[in-house]
């Protein structure tokens, strides 16, 4: 019997979650079909009942359902109950676990791509949505010195703070900082070891494309810019980031790692992350 997993999300229509999971699990000769499965926020629950068939071993989870899939499932994964996100189910046996592989992709994309231990280190975070929340308890599990978390909307940036103190954030010393203007961010940014961008400014198809949130002047030449959006390949931060002489990531090292993953939680196998990235890489040029 061919067995299927999905990802959910809304809308879908620039995954490219498909191409390098289906290549995985054709590569490692597993009967395993990956769909995508476009839903509108009504039939959430509809979707969350079907994975619970024998075919099913589980789903990706994407925007906008990573936080109200969390109810609908019967157990959460300690970190993923921490960072108040699931973007990984697994049916074991009809039961639906709940998982956040965000944090474990964001940081081995940083250590093994970029080359950086966060231990010890000064962060500024851009943003506070569920990316933000895999992110910040990813440093500060990861034994982070001081984690600024700059928003926008400074309720929000508060309120993660408020969770990243409840949920124990080991060492780490954090703050939330409103964002109006780079002025008004400069004095962290100028100290910070590391500068991570989870907001959707810059993203292709996002309402904010081609516009980066930091301009060269701002970026110090000693950070590392991760910006964790992944198409374009180079977004407007990270080309502003290399004019200041900044090193840079960019954000599809960490989706390929959140996928392999899920990918193990799903089969148990270890996943091919070298063929992962390749197909990851080829599918954002195919664009
Ligand atoms: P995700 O789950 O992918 O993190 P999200 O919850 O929609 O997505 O969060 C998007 C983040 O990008 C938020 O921090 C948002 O700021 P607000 O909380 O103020 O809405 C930020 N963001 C989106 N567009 C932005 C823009 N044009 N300028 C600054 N921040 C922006």
């Amino acid at each position: 019997m061919t067995m299927i997993v999905g990802i959910i999300g809304f809308p879908l229509k620039h995954t490219i979650s498909p191409v390098f999971q289906q290549a995985a699990f054709d590569h490692l000769h597993l009967d395993i079909r990956y769909e995508a499965w476009e839903t509108e926020p009504q039939d959430l629950g509809k979707i969350v009942e079907q994975l619970r068939g024998n075919r099913y071993l589980g789903m990706n989870v994407t925007v906008p359902f990573k936080e109200v899939v969390m109810p609908l499932l019967d157990k959460i994964d300690d970190l993923a109950r921490r960072i108040g996100a699931v973007n990984t189910v697994a049916n074991r046996a009809g039961l639906l676990v709940g998982f956040n592989t965000d944090a474990a992709g964001f940081l081995r994309a940083l250590r093994a791509v970029a080359g950086f231990e966060p231990g010890h280190t000064v962060a500024v975070i851009l943003g506070s949505g569920g990316a933000a929340r895999a992110v910040a308890f990813a440093l500060a599990d990861a034994g982070a010195r001081r984690i600024y978390i700059v928003n926008r909307t400074l309720k929000r940036a508060e309120a993660l703070v408020a969770d990243l103190a409840l949920n124990g954030v080991s060492g780490a010393t954090v703050f939330a900082r409103p964002w109006t203007d780079a002025g008004s961010i400069r004095d962290i940014i100028e100290e910070c070891d590391l500068i991570v961008n989870t907001t959707s400014v810059g993203m292709k198809h996002g309402p904010a494309e081609l516009r980066s949130p930091l301009e060269a002047g701002d970026i110090p030449s000693r950070a590392l810019v991760y910006d964790i959006v992944y198409n374009p390949g180079v977004t407007p931060l990270l080309v502003e980031a290399t004019k200041a002489g900044a090193r840079t990531l960019g954000g599809l090292p960490m989706l390929v790692y959140q996928g392999a993953a899920a990918l193990e939680l799903w089969t148990g196998k270890e996943a091919p992350v070298g063929l992962m990235l390749a197909k990851a890489q080829e599918a954002l040029a195919r664009g």
